[in-house]
Parts: structure tokens; sequence; C-alpha cells
């Protein structure tokens, strides 16, 4: 695919401080060729002057068709890591690096495909966007994906979770997404990847 036909977002991009308006407005998207496949565009959602953010990679199977972002299994970690974080999970803005939902289509099934550095660059307006509008005091990295966005270079979760760190004038800490955990077996690893995902976002709420 060529530049000229993966234009990036930004001519989609509505002039407006309005998350309402910038979701309505990321219907229309053409800026890379993700909206053919996905059923429809998965905007951020949740508390438009929410002091904490939250950025996960792309949605889901789940997402895609509700069109709601965090519905599906890793909505499901996340709001029980939210709750024992003692965070208000009305009290965030939650959204994704990517808006649509990149998969390949095996039979019936619709197997999630990691998007690349050039879909996160072509969506990146709209992320931009949602965070002028919010203006969140802290962002949340949920997996390299949104760290990529948020950060704008390579990032090693393993090295770089739970630190608090800084950009463009806001606090940022990155963690593990979600859904690492959903694939987990051994109850152990599941309750230690959970207890980091919690404290991780303890760190971020301090900031908030
Ligand atoms: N995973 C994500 O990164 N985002 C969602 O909205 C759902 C699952
Ligand atoms: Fe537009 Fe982002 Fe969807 Fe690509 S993934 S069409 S840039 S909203």
């Amino acid at each position: 695919m060529t530049d000229a036909q993966r234009p990036g977002a930004g001519a989609w991009v509505p002039d407006s401080d309005d998350v309402d308006a910038l979701r309505e407005a990321a219907h229309a998207c053409r800026g890379c060729e993700l909206w053919r496949d996905a059923t429809q565009v998965v905007f951020g959602d949740g508390d438009q002057s929410a002091r904490l953010m939250l950025v996960g990679e792309q949605p889901g199977d789940k997402e895609d068709l509700a069109g709601e972002p965090f519905v599906g299994p890793a909505g499901r970690i996340l709001q029980d890591a939210l709750a024992a974080a003692g965070i208000g999970s009305d009290r965030v803005y939650l959204t994704n690096a990517v808006k649509h939902f990149r998969f390949q289509q095996r039979g019936k099934r619709r197997i999630h495909e990691k998007p690349q550095v050039a879909h996160i660059t072509a969506c990146h307006p709209w992320l931009e966007a949602e965070i002028r509008s919010v203006q969140p005091a802290v962002i949340v990295c949920l997996g390299a994906t949104a760290a990529r966005a948020v950060l704008g270079r390579d990032v090693r979760i393993g090295q770089e979770r739970g630190m608090r760190q800084e950009s463009g004038g806001r606090a940022v800490v990155v963690t593990a997404h979600p859904s690492a955990i959903v694939r987990m077996r051994d109850h152990d690893e599941r309750e230690r990847a959970l207890a980091a995902l919690v404290d991780d976002l303890r760190l971020a709420a301090t900031e908030a």
C-alpha cells in the first residue's frame, strides 16, 4: 500500500474540541485501508473531562461489532483492574491507538492482527484530537502499540512498565495490555500479571 492510498486521518479530523463531534466525523475516515473490512469505527468513550486517559491497541472482534471500546474479554480484565485500583470506570476516558479492527478472516473466525506502524501513524490525528479535547493529566498506555502511538518511539513493555514518564507536558505510564492477561492459562502467572496492572493503574491515579 502506497502513501497516496493511505493518506492518514488528518483530512477527516474536524477543527473541534468536542469528543462527540470527533466521534461523529470518524465514521467517514478513510485515512488507511482498515475501514474497508471492519464493521465500523470504534472511537474513544468515557468522561470527556477525565484526568486519566487509557489508550489500548485497536478494537477487537467484540468492540468492532458493538462500536464501543473495551467491551470484550480484555475490557473485562481492565474493568476489574480499575476497580481493584480504586478508580471509578466513569472517571476515565478509554480509547485506542487505531480506531478500526485489523484482522484476518479464517473461515468464520476473525483473527486479530496487530496494527502496523503505518496504521498507528495514519490514525494518530484522531488520538491527538482526543488528547487535545480531553486534556488528561495522565495517559496510560496499555501495551506496545499504545506506547508507540503516545510516545512516538519503540517501547519494550518489560523495560518501561510501571514508570512515570512525561510527554507533551503530561504524565505517561506504560503498562502491559490486558489481552496478554486474557491469554494466560497459568493461575499464578495470571494473578501476578493482574496485580502488576493494578499497581500501574494506581501509580497513574496518583498522578491524576
Ligand atoms: N483491546 C484493545 O486494545 N482495545 C479494545 O478496545 C479492546 C481490546
Ligand atoms: Fe481512519 Fe484510523 Fe480507521 Fe485508518 S484505522 S480508516 S486512520 S479511523
